[in-house]
């Protein structure tokens, strides 16, 4: 129900600046017209006063809530007479010493909420302090979309570990991080100042997140030193007035220095773990647990002394067990100096073989934690078939909240559509329903404990992660991993009325943006699943398909001049379609039955292979990534037209990143289709490929300080040619005559952004100046760097509305900075409508 909804809100506080540190818990003040203060009671009743606790936490944050939302002042109090109008919040037990009995309380689970709203009593009750907390952030979150639901709710989460994994690295840097620099460590230590830390956690607790892994899974012994795990009680005292337990990722070898072993079956390195791990209890007394990465990507494991996986993963177990502590083992374990020439071999298959025979080895208080495809968190991959997998095992799903391959929060891409095909997916267990989320719930094979882990990338930028709009998907991990059953788009707008407010036309633009952005990046980056085609040997940002085969890392397309796609069937190739259960085996074996979006993942098949839209292989590799990255030209003009709708700093600020997106959406796709037709040789059907009538090319231009430059990957230039400055120093000039009809044309320049260097560029057109701007994006995006001209760092920017006569002569001057020297690759003269 509505409170009051036939009333007309007036919406207030637009022109303020907003830089995004609020997240979504900006308490906007609602004014809407008639709207009775009374309707919410003047008082808080929060039945614990201790400063750490939760429950505190929540009345403080009711007050505040209030306060913003309503303008309303109310005041809190630990106790209260039954009679008062009062919004009461508690656990259970403290709520029936003072009260006595209360009724719906009998599913409460660990963390779950009762919330009873109405306008004169508001209960709020947990089974634990955690739970209240929680139903407080449910309530304010209904207060301030204006959508309080009356009467008894009770929600119960459903799996027990909801936790993120920072990958901050001691030295202040973030692995996969996009948002600045680490909240928790700097220079080797434990930051003094835990205040993010803080502000952090709270907005974790409004979605239900209860626990943060604070370092990077590939983890620096350094942690242990008394002098750090002095800093994790003080994150860990940061965090606990929110409910979220601190944890931390370990390095398997910490002992070597001191044993000169780190052998998990040796009892000094038992006893060793058993220390340490006593040591940081006592500071951290509620220490959530451990997170190991082991034997993966160079890291230590035990399988250095043939132990097994679980023979280490029990070691940990055994020490946090007293403590009440869990580990999360990671099952993302795999050879990368596996044999190309082999068309058996496949990473793929990695987590089966290290896993399968160990199911039911790990001790109670072990959940194995697993990446949500086989391989590595791509634009599109199956679901991991080890959640089918291990049925004597807990296991937690990892979802990459930054998306290392889905355009590095510089592409704007909602991932909760990407999860929900994964979380929904069945994996017809003994022919019976087995949806990942009832796996990793516990709920399907019956165990203790599962869950998920999210990598979220949060670092010291106002906006987090270093867009607003990817705090959607912050949001969205917290309210799926609380309940998987809610709806992408439910979730989105409640999230967008939050963070934007209740426009219609705002809610309803970016729900169109975001629900297409997965659709538009797949498009331009990987289709048919074969993977985002990004370097995966460098920064996993632009495109360089080619990266991707000829190495051991097993990232494998398999592409040829007549041929692409990994062969996984069960009798001619990696056998990987039959780690599924025989009904889904028998899907994706067969190459009739797998879906097209799945088709290059388990088939190799011709470029003229027909879909089952008809199309071939090839084809649609070309229509889908024009497609793509005509999608991110819309989301331009979709977000320009919110422009007034919501404050100006946050709008420009996405706009900056939707351009860019645009921009880079046109690299993607002429890359791609470059270099497919290079390989197959086989045209477009519509003239696309290749044909580009509206540019000038600048290695065609009348030179004076740039020369040409051939660049590599060639498929990263127009032309695979582009110009660079002669000179460190001194600036270049490339000129042309337009060879245009005389009109009004958005003029674009393709350049380089290298990390490293601002170069200036200036755009004349006929003796006026269009335009003058810096080769700066390592100061504006926060994507990984590149240092060289190659589809990283091809940008484009464009002037619009330029009048311009044939023949006015057109002259670019580029002045170099470092080790960047003013690259072009090319102009674009393009009439109205046109994106090329
Ligand atoms: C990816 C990622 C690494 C990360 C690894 C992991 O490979 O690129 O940065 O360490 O996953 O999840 O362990």
């Amino acid at each position: 129900m509505r409170l009051l909804a036939t009333l007309l809100p007036v919406w207030v506080g637009l022109a303020l600046a907003e830089d995004g540190s609020r997240g979504w818990l900006r308490y906007a003040p609602i004014n809407i017209e008639g709207y009775s203060t009374l309707e919410v009671p003047s008082t808080i009743v929060a039945l614990n006063s201790t400063k750490t606790s939760p429950v505190f936490t929540a009345g403080q944050e009711l007050q505040k809530g209030i306060n913003s939302i309503l303008a309303k002042n109310v005041k809190v109090l630990a106790t209260g007479h039954s009679n008062t109008s009062a919004i009461i919040v508690g656990t259970i037990d403290a709520y029936t010493a003072v009260y006595g009995n209360i009724t719906d309380t009998e599913s409460l689970e660990d963390d779950g909420f009762l919330l009873h709203s109405a306008s004169d009593k508001v209960v709020i009750l947990g089974r634990n302090e955690r739970g209240a907390l929680y139903g407080a952030f449910e309530y304010l979150s209904q207060l301030a979309r204006n959508n309080i639901t009356a009467g008894v709710q009770v929600s119960n989460p459903q799996a027990p570990i909801r936790w993120t994994n920072e990958w901050d690295n001691m030295d202040g840097s973030i692995e996969r991080g996009y948002g600045g620099a680490s909240n928790y460590f700097q220079g080797g230590y434990v930051v003094d100042n835990v205040t993010r830390a803080a502000e952090y956690a709270r907005l974790l607790a409004s979605v239900g997140i209860n626990g943060v892994i604070v370092n990077n899974v590939n983890a620096n012994a350094a942690l242990l030193s008394d002098r750090n795990v002095k800093g994790l009680g003080r994150l860990a005292d940061a965090m606990r007035p929110y409910g979220v337990q601190l944890g931390i990722s370990l390095n398997f070898a910490s002992p070597q220095a001191a044993l000169g072993t780190f052998d998990p079956l040796d009892p000094k390195v038992d006893a060793w773990w058993a220390n340490i791990t006593d040591q940081i209890y006592k500071k951290v007394p509620d220490m959530a647990g451990f997170l190991v990465k082991a034997n993966s990507e160079g890291q230590p494991g035990p399988l250095t002394y043939n132990r097994t996986l679980a023979d280490g993963a029990n070691m940990f177990a055994r020490a946090v067990k007293p403590h009440g502590g869990v580990v999360m083992f990671r099952a993302f374990v795999y050879d990368n100096h596996i044999t190309y020439a082999n068309w058996t071999s496949d990473r793929a298959n990695a987590q089966l073989e290290f896993f399968q025979h160990l199911d039911g080895k790990f001790d109670e208080n072990v959940v194995v934690q697993i990446k949500y495809g086989p391989i590595d968190f791509q634009v599109r991959e199956p679901a991991s078939p080890l959640f089918g997998a291990l049925h004597n095992t807990s296991t937690a799903i990892e979802l990459q909240v930054t998306p290392e391959y889905l355009g590095q929060n510089c592409h704007f891409v909602y991932l909760a559509p990407l999860w929900k095909e994964i979380l929904d997916f069945d994996m017809r267990t003994d022919s019976r329903p087995s949806k990942v989320k009832d796996i990793i719930s516990g709920e399907r094979f019956k165990r203790p404990l599962g869950g998920y882990a999210g990598v979220p990338g949060a670092g010291t930028n106002t906006t987090w992660l270093g867009s607003h709009m990817a705090m959607s998907n912050l949001y969205a991990y917290g309210k799926l991993a609380w309940d998987a059953s809610l709806g992408s788009e439910d979730i989105l707008q409640d999230w967008i009325r939050l963070t934007f407010g209740f426009d219609q036309k705002v809610i309803d633009t970016i729900t169109d943006i975001s629900m297409k952005s997965w659709p538009a990046y797949e498009n331009y980056s990987g289709n048919l699943g074969v993977q985002t085609l990004t370097d995966i040997l460098y920064t996993h940002f632009g495109p360089n398909p080619a990266s991707q085969d000829n190495n051991g890392w097993g990232q494998w397309l398999r592409a040829g001049n007549v041929t692409i796609g990994m062969d996984r069937t069960i009798e001619n190739g990696t056998g990987n379609a039959g780690n599924y259960p025989p009904e889904i085996a028998e899907i994706y074996n067969d190459v009739d039955k797998t879906p097209d979006n799945l088709l290059l993942w388990f088939h190799h098949v011709p470029y003229t292979q027909r879909l089952k839209s008809g199309k071939t292989v090839i084809q649609h590799f070309y229509d889908a990534h024009y497609e793509g990255a005509a999608s991110a030209q819309i989301f331009v003009q979709q977000w320009e037209s919110l422009k007034g709708k919501i404050d100006d700093e946050r709008h420009e600020h996405q706009l900056f990143r939707q351009t860019y997106q645009a921009g880079h959406s046109l690299v993607w796709r002429d890359s791609i289709t470059q270099y497919f037709y290079n390989l197959s040789r086989i045209a477009d059907e519509s003239g696309r490929v290749g044909t580009h009538p509206y540019r000038i090319e600048a290695e065609s231009m009348t030179l004076d300080g740039y020369k040409s430059y051939v660049v590599k990957p060639f498929h990263a230039a127009s032309g695979f040619t582009a110009i660079v400055t002669t000179s460190n120093t001194t600036a270049g000039t490339a000129t042309a005559k337009v060879p245009f009809e005389s009109g009004t044309y958005d003029v674009a320049v393709n350049y380089y952004d290298l990390f490293s260097g601002i170069s200036t560029y200036t755009l004349d057109i006929g003796n006026r100046t269009v335009g003058t701007w810096k080769g700066d994006n390592e100061k504006k995006l926060g994507h990984e760097p590149s240092r060289y001209l190659d589809g990283h760092t091809a940008t484009r920017i464009t002037f619009k509305g330029i009048e311009v006569r044939k023949g006015d002569v057109v002259r670019i001057t580029g002045q170099p900075d470092g080790i960047e020297p003013a690259p072009i690759d090319y102009l674009s003269f393009l009439p109205p409508g046109i994106a090329d």
